[in-house]
């Protein structure tokens, strides 16, 4: 396996604030990694360094072999990272189309090739496909998080980060959303997850890592996570935040 993303050592934090202490990951190229762990362990906080939005205090954060930790969000994209933060960011009263279209803001891609990620995207979504020329806004949760999703697919991401995509979902929309995710991995595109849902992560994920309180608790192949009693008592042994 080679790895495509090393976390190497990184603190992080917010002001003067510190919340990821010494963490370090490893994201193996084509594989799904799951990053578990209670409210505030800081899963999110790892995902806006790994997108440039925080800039790590120490330690590097290298893709595919370049040192990105500190470069700015619009780099990190351009390298092949795309990031879906919790809550889908989407221009709400534009259509789905145009939200697709957004997703390609600033990317250096032949015009010729738009039409082929379209209708790439509508083959994994085809919810989205008939509703084209609907306003993000008055899609349902889901569509919207497919949509979330579709856009930063548009840029054909070698690593694509999701933070909670199942968050607030009906479960045959949750079993949707993971099917696609594993079919994107088949396809060779690499995954970082964020999930509530620990064990419907750690069924798709092929290695997964636990946080709990700003450090790295445990590792291991997902299933054998999943049998480990290391995910409950990150929850259990968490701090408890309001
Ligand atoms: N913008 C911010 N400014 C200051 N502190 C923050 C900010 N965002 C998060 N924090 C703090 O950082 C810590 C980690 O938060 P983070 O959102 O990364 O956790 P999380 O694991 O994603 O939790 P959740 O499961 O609730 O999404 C928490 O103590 C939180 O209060
Ligand atoms: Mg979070």
């Amino acid at each position: 396996m080679t790895a495509l993303l090393q976390v190497e050592a990184i603190d992080v934090g917010y002001g003067h604030v510190g919340v990821l202490e010494n963490v370090s990951l490893t994201v193996d190229q084509g594989s799904i990694v799951a990053l578990v762990g209670s409210n505030g362990a800081g899963k999110s906080t790892l995902l806006r360094a790994i997108s440039g939005l925080l800039r790590p205090r120490r330690g590097r954060i290298v893709f595919a072999g370049t040192d990105l930790a500190g470069a700015p969000p619009n780099r990190v994209v351009d390298a092949g990272i795309l990031h879906v933060a919790e809550g889908r960011r989407l221009f709400r009263q534009q259509s789905v189309d145009d939200n697709l279209e957004l997703g390609l803001y600033g990317a250096r891609i032949a015009r010729s090739n738009v039409a082929a990620r379209y209708a790439r995207v509508f083959e994994l979504f085809p919810v989205l496909a008939e509703r084209r020329r609907s306003r993000a806004g008055v899609l349902s949760g889901g569509q919207q998080q497919m949509l979330a999703i579709a856009q930063a697919l548009m840029r054909e991401p070698r690593l694509l980060m999701l933070d909670e995509p199942s968050l607030g979902l009906a479960p045959i929309i949750v079993d949707q959303v993971l099917e696609v995710l594993l079919r994107l991995r088949d396809g060779g595109t690499t995954i970082l997850l964020v999930e509530q849902m620990v064990e419907r992560a750690l069924e798709i994920a092929d290695f997964g890592f636990v946080l709990q309180n700003g450090r790295l608790i445990g590792q291991g192949p997902a299933a054998e996570l999943a049998r480990s009693d290391i995910v409950t008592s990150a929850y259990v042994g968490a701090k408890q935040h309001n």
